[in-house]
């Protein structure tokens, strides 16, 4: 049975309320009205399960346009109020303090949000908004975030929230049950990561591990969930220098439009729900975990292992034990009773020789310790030299560039428990300590160093073949939900950066005086660029540090509250594929952005080049095609804060000393106060040829605009050929049209620049034209969005759609349209064209 069936909402919609989005204090919200998002998406207010005498009252955020109820978010779940009478009746302020204060009719207080900021008076006072994506803020009057239900989940995970753990401190946020269908309040199950290692995530029943994930093994999952053809939602990881987490995002920036949840049901289970709006207009389950015994933490015991199988005439699932092992009870694991699990058939000889026996397609068991910064040799020598420990894993985490220890050497010393065969694709190997006789031990070790040296191969491979695996099905939810639920699973097994630190980031702001000296009173002779939206300048601070200042010159629409919020926020972004922003300076009329210096010249100045030994090679040209890629899906799906570039191009990709890539002038259009949202706007800031026709031409921009100047990017970067060149390519107006007659009469790779001949692998840089015409077509949907232009382009392997007709936006009026577009991109490595639309 639908266990929403058991939540109604009683009280909630009296004619004469009106909804707002905010709370404000002095307007408490009682029982009757609700606070309803903007776009009408979530409400906020009190509600009643049905089957409570006399009824318990929480205070909830649920789906406003979906019925039955579907709560997503409680705040008093452990002290419900009573009754509903006027006298008692609860209701909910904003306090001058910030807090959120909930207090029944005699004023006790059932619940508060722990924020103690005091915020001045005279600034105005705080606001909490309900945003559209279910999440309520609480503002200061600066706009700055002082306080968010997305940072304390329930039972429930939303799109935009952030899922992982803190890496320093070892603790994160847990999705807590609800302890029946009907009855909010804390149940014994939870779901979040594994406090010991960081490494994996559990469900626990209280404090009994009851499911448990996979291991991370640095797999950079990215992918995108679709259904029926069409696509739900997108999971990526996103990694930087500092924070790694998995971001949960909805496969459209229209939050309304699909409705997808995680939530850890009262019996323990972690669901993948969504919203079917059509006939049925009910909760589709996707996936779940635990979804048969097999999953069930250690239920095959010490050393066993389970084997499941989907088709019904075998459903049970049996235990069987690790080669090598026997049952310790036969009667008991015939009669299936398999928790005492299995023992050595042959106790271990001793342990000098250290001999070990590589299992493959395996689920890592649980209770391992992590010993640090061991290549692959150093950790099995480890494990070889110390007899207590009987078996180890390795993997090499460094995907990204993080300055953590990348190596992964685990080692068990007590037995495996939880241990699964998971089969190659997802598996890894696990190094058991065997018991073979003398003579083959030999063999075996002679054997072992080059299976060995191999393995770091192998373990790419099979991550590939994972993820292949993982994509390729990805149409047929229902047989493979488990695959797509233990994605997440693993997903979110992620070392994380505390979430206070980044909150405290404190941006400095420096003084104008200090400005002037660094850039030696802007002289001409350090200007290293200019464009719309001002000069830029090398200068020097005082500490030695050289920096980037761009002067801003046109008048920003913003107040300089506005103004150094938006910075803030921008500063906030750290991505080691973005430039990053490192202060503000704003003094009178001055307004000026502080930026890292990168002493590499741009991404234009590298690739269009004629000069044959200057040309960059294919496989640095790939890997900053990839960075690229990334810096944007950071700025795409970072859950906080949606940033549409707006003016992707080569000229603003920035190299740095080892030629990665670097996206700068992101962000522009937040400082300067225009809507982020997807939407008509009367500036068009954009340069000619990258941008998307709709924008173009109508001031429509969403995230698709960006990937559409992410595939004219591409092009160029494989071409070398610049999309705003005079000459025609070989009769083509331009690039695109060109790139796309050569795909259409299957001499694709003759687009591919003659420079790099030598050093191209032709697959890649096929791939490469195919996603830059994915990303052209003329139709936003039908372009991919970025998390998933970098799953291909990481992974490869998967068959893509076929490209639409391409767009290219050429300005009518040839003439002076086309000289300006010159002007503007005449070898200047900050332009930035602006232009007012319409
Ligand atoms: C909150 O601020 C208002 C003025 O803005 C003041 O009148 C009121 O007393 C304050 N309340 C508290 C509890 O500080
Ligand atoms: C915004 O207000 C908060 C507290 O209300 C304060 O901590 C923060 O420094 C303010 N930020 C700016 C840029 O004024
Ligand atoms: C959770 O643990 C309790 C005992 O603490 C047990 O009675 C219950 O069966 C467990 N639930 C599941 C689903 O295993
Ligand atoms: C997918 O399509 C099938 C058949 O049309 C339908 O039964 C199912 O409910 C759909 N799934 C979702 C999640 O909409
Ligand atoms: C890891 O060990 C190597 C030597 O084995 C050493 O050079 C390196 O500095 C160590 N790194 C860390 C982060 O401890
Ligand atoms: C991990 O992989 C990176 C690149 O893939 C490589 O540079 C590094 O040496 C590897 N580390 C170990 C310990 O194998
Ligand atoms: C062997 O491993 C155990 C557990 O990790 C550890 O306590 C012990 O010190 C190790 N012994 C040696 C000789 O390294």
């Amino acid at each position: 049975m639908n266990w929403l069936a058991f939540v109604t909402a009683i009280l909630l919609f009296l004619p004469a309320c009106v909804a707002d989005d905010k709370l404000i204090p002095r307007k408490p919200l009682s029982i009757g009205s609700t606070v309803v998002s903007n776009a009408g998406a979530f409400a906020l207010g009190f509600f009643s399960p049905a089957n409570s005498t006399p009824p318990n009252l929480y205070l909830g955020i649920w789906y406003n346009d979906v019925s039955p109820l579907t709560v997503v978010w409680v705040a008093n779940r452990a002290a419900p109020a009573q009754g509903a009478g006027a006298s008692s009746a609860p209701s909910l302020t904003l306090a001058n303090t910030s807090a959120l204060v909930l207090s029944d009719g005699d004023g006790r207080v059932l619940w508060s949000t722990t924020t103690n900021d005091v915020v001045a008076t005279t600034a105005g006072a705080p606001v909490a908004v309900l945003a559209n994506t279910g999440n309520l803020v609480v503002q200061s009057p600066n706009g700055t975030a002082l306080w968010q239900s997305f940072d304390h989940p329930t039972d429930t995970y939303l799109p935009g929230m952030k899922l992982g753990m803190s890496y320093r401190t070892r603790a994160g946020e847990r999705l807590v049950s609800w302890s029946s269908p009907g009855d909010p309040s804390p149940g014994s199950f939870s779901y979040g990561g594994d406090p010991d290692t960081s490494l994996q995530i559990f469900i626990w029943n209280q404090s009994r591990p009851y499911c448990r994930s996979a291991v991370w093994n640095g797999n950079p999952i990215s992918s995108q969930l679709m259904v029926n053809g069409s696509s739900l939602m997108y999971l990526s990881v996103v990694d930087d220098d500092d924070e790694i987490y998995l971001s949960f995002v909805d496969s459209d920036d229209r939050q309304a439009r699909t409705r997808v949840r995680y939530v850890l049901s009262s019996s323990g289970k972690l669901q993948l729900l969504a919203w079917d709006g059509g006939g049925a207009s009910e909760w589709k389950k996707l996936g779940e975990m635990p979804s048969h015994e097999c999953e069930r933490y250690g239920y095959c015991g010490p050393y066993g292992q389970c084997y499941y199988s989907d088709s019904a005439s075998a459903a049970a699932p049996t235990c069987r034990c690790i080669d090598g092992f026997e049952p310790r009870s036969k009667e008991e694991w015939s009669s299936g009773r398999f928790s005492q699990g299995c023992r050595r058939t042959e106790e271990l000889p001793g342990c000098a020789a250290g001999e070990f026996l590589a299992l493959q397609g395996m689920q890592l068991p649980d209770k391992f310790l992590r010993v640090g910064n061991k290549t692959f040799h150093e950790c099995a020598a480890e494990c070889a030299g110390n007899c207590s420990c009987t078996a180890y894993a390795y993997a090499n985490l460094s995907s990204s560039s993080s300055k953590r220890d990348a190596t992964r050497c685990l080692v068990w010393t007590g037995e495996l428990i939880d241990a699964q065969r998971v089969g190659t694709a997802g598996g890894e190997r696990l190094y058991l300590r065997a018991t073979t006789g003398k003579r083959k031990q030999r063999n075996a070790v002679k054997i072992a160093v080059p299976v060995l040296l191999g393995s770091m191969l192998i373990v790419t491979c099979v991550t590939l073949l994972w993820f292949c695996v993982f994509r390729g099905k990805k149409r047929s939810v229902k047989k493979h939900k488990k695959t797509q639920v233990q994605g997440v699973l693993t997903a979110t097994a992620l070392e994380l950066k505390e979430a206070n630190t980044t909150h405290d980031h404190e941006l400095p702001f420096v003084k104008f005086d200090d400005i002037v000296t660094a850039t030696n009173n802007f002289s001409k002779s350090l200007m290293i660029g200019q464009g719309g939206f001002g000069k830029v300048y090398k200068g020097m601070l005082q500490g030695g540090q050289e920096v980037a200042v761009k002067r801003l010159s046109r008048d920003s629409d913003q107040g300089i509250v506005e103004f150094r919020n938006e910075v803030i926020l921008i500063a906030k972004l750290q991505h080691r594929n973005l430039v990053q922003l490192l202060s503000c300076c704003v003094e009178g009329q001055e307004k000026l952005l502080i930026y890292e210096y990168l002493p590499n010249k741009s991404l234009d100045a590298a690739i269009f080049k004629s000069e044959r030994d200057l040309a960059l090679d294919w496989p640095t040209r790939f890997r900053i095609i990839k960075g690229v890629a990334r810096g944007l899906v950071y700025l795409h799906h970072d859950s906080r804060l949606t940033i549409i570039h707006r003016d992707l191009k080569a000229s603003n990709v920035l190299l740095d000393s080892e030629m990665r890539p670097k996206i700068a002038d992101f962000g522009m259009a937040r400082i300067f106060g225009d809507n982020q949202q997807n939407a008509n706007t009367r500036r068009v800031v954009g340069t000619y040829g990258y941008m998307a026709p709709e924008y173009a031409m109508e001031g429509i921009f969403s995230v698709k605009t960006d990937v559409y100047s992410f595939g004219v990017l591409l092009l160029e970067v494989v071409s070398g050929v610049k999309i705003s060149t005079i000459d025609r390519i070989m009769d083509f107006p331009n690039l695109i049209v060109y790139a796309w007659s050569l795909w259409m009469g299957g001499k694709a790779k003759d687009l591919t620049d003659l420079n790099i001949t030598e050093s191209c692998i032709m697959d890649e840089a096929l791939l490469c034209i195919h996603v830059g015409l994915l990303c052209v077509q003329e139709n936003p949907d039908d372009r991919p969005l970025m998390s998933s232009v970098v799953s291909i382009l990481e992974n490869g392997c998967t068959t893509l759609p076929t490209p639409n007709h391409p767009a290219y936006f050429a300005p009518r009026n040839n003439g002076a349209d086309q000289r300006r577009d010159n002007v503007f991109n005449s070898g200047n490595e900050m332009t930035i064209t602006v232009m007012e639309g319409r």
